[in-house]
């Protein structure tokens, strides 16, 4: 930091000053070097760099006068050297007080007006995320089925195939297992010990949760499962390998297909609004009896078929109808598995597939929108 020239670094021998008035001009040039240096220190840092250059005991400049001129000298230039060196000292010491003080006093006031708040300053303005808009949907199609008396359950995103399929009248072999075969995956104990291999998936809807509930809860029963479902399909604008259903399931001793139907389409003109159509077409799910495919009118083209140059709509193909869920009534041989007496009692069961339900609502012709975290998509649904 200093600009020194490096003079206190040579003897008095090596820079020629052989006679005392020669010690003036030198000790005139080290004295207007300290002042223009002094002048530009303004902080605490630049203060201690500075002092320890010149006051600083191994290499100091100060220290340097002391062991390279004064030491050495002749006795004939001793005394001058001694005056020179006490005079530089005394304004060195001076000076450095005087800085230090106004710097300290400086620094004083520059903590106050840090601190002083102007309420009158617009404040920061922090980007707030908002929830993903398959979240908003689960809530949206939750509080619906809230309001008539549904309570939301959740289950295990990894399953035995026990609750996957066969307590839902799924026996292994059996074809359906073919579309919804999937991603099995190994668990360690704390001891290292692995699970056997096929003992555990990642489970491929929402339906095994319909089996652990009515193991826990006796009739009535009417829950909605929403969650993460996983399955060996093959990526495009309608398929995942990863993806959202709400489960939905009642039982109690008199409930008919007339309370199934009439449930789904409360939910779905809730949903869509009161002017779509709906449909049922026969299906079948072997944990059902009957089974159901449930149809809306295609909200793009109002149930035409065609878009608006006449050409065939390109999200219903021309149908005028998107498939929504598959459900059912309750199969009988389901009750065998939880212990409830298929005499006494009855129910409907529906899994929707929340992702297609979003995308038909908000106008989303692709599914992978929902995954790719692109903030230009996220912001549309704040
Ligand atoms: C089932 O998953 C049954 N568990 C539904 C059910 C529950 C029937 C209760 C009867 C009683 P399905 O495989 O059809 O059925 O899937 C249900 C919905 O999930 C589909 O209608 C569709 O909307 C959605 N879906 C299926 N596969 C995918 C996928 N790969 N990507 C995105 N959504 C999908």
């Amino acid at each position: 930091m200093p600009t020194t020239d490096g003079s206190q670094e040579k003897t008095l021998v090596a820079l020629g000053v052989t006679q005392p008035e020669q010690l003036t001009a030198l000790f005139q040039e080290i004295r207007a070097r300290f002042d223009a240096e002094i002048a530009a220190v303004h902080d605490q840092a630049a203060f201690k760099n500075f002092r320890d250059a010149w006051l600083g005991r191994k290499s100091g400049v100060l220290s340097g006068i002391t062991d390279n001129w004064l030491k050495p000298a002749t006795p004939e230039l001793k005394r001058a050297v001694g005056a020179g060196l006490n005079e530089l000292r005394a304004h060195a010491d001076s000076q450095i007080e005087a800085r230090r003080a106004a710097i300290e006093s400086g620094a004083d006031e520059f903590a106050v007006a840090k601190e002083r708040v102007d309420l009158s300053l617009p404040g920061v303005v922090r980007a707030i995320g908002s929830r993903h808009l398959i979240r908003q949907v689960f809530q949206e199609i939750e509080d619906i089925f809230v309001s008539i008396g549904f309570s939301v359950v959740e289950g295990p995103e990894i399953e035995t195939p026990y609750y996957n399929f066969e307590a839902l009248n799924i026996p292994e072999f059996h074809p359906v297992r073919d579309d919804m075969d999937t991603f099995y995956v190994e668990a360690q104990s704390a001891g290292g010990a692995k699970t056997a291999p096929g003992s555990l998936l990642l489970r491929t809807h929402t339906s095994p949760v319909q089996i652990r509930t009515m193991e826990k809860r006796q009739p009535p029963v009417r829950v909605i499962v929403p969650g993460k479902v996983y399955r060996r399909d093959n990526p495009d604008a309608t398929h995942s390998f990863m993806f959202h259903q709400i489960e939905g399931l009642a039982v109690d001793t008199d409930i008919t297909f007339c309370d199934f139907t009439g449930t789904i389409e409360y939910f779905v003109k809730q949903y869509f609004g009161p002017g779509v159509k709906t449909r049922f077409r026969p299906s079948y799910f072997p944990f059902t009896e009957p089974s159901v495919e449930f149809d809306v009118s295609c909200i793009f083209c109002g149930g035409s078929g065609s878009g608006a140059n006449g050409a065939t709509c390109g999200k219903c193909k021309g149908a005028g109808w998107i498939e929504l869920f598959g459900a059912g009534m309750v199969d009988p041989a389901v009750y065998g598995f939880v212990s409830y007496d298929a005499k006494k009692v009855s129910g409907f069961a529906f899994g929707m597939g929340m992702d297609r339900l979003a995308m038909l609502k908000y106008g989303i012709d692709d599914i992978q929108a929902f995954f790719q975290n692109d903030v230009r998509f996220l912001k549309q649904f704040p």
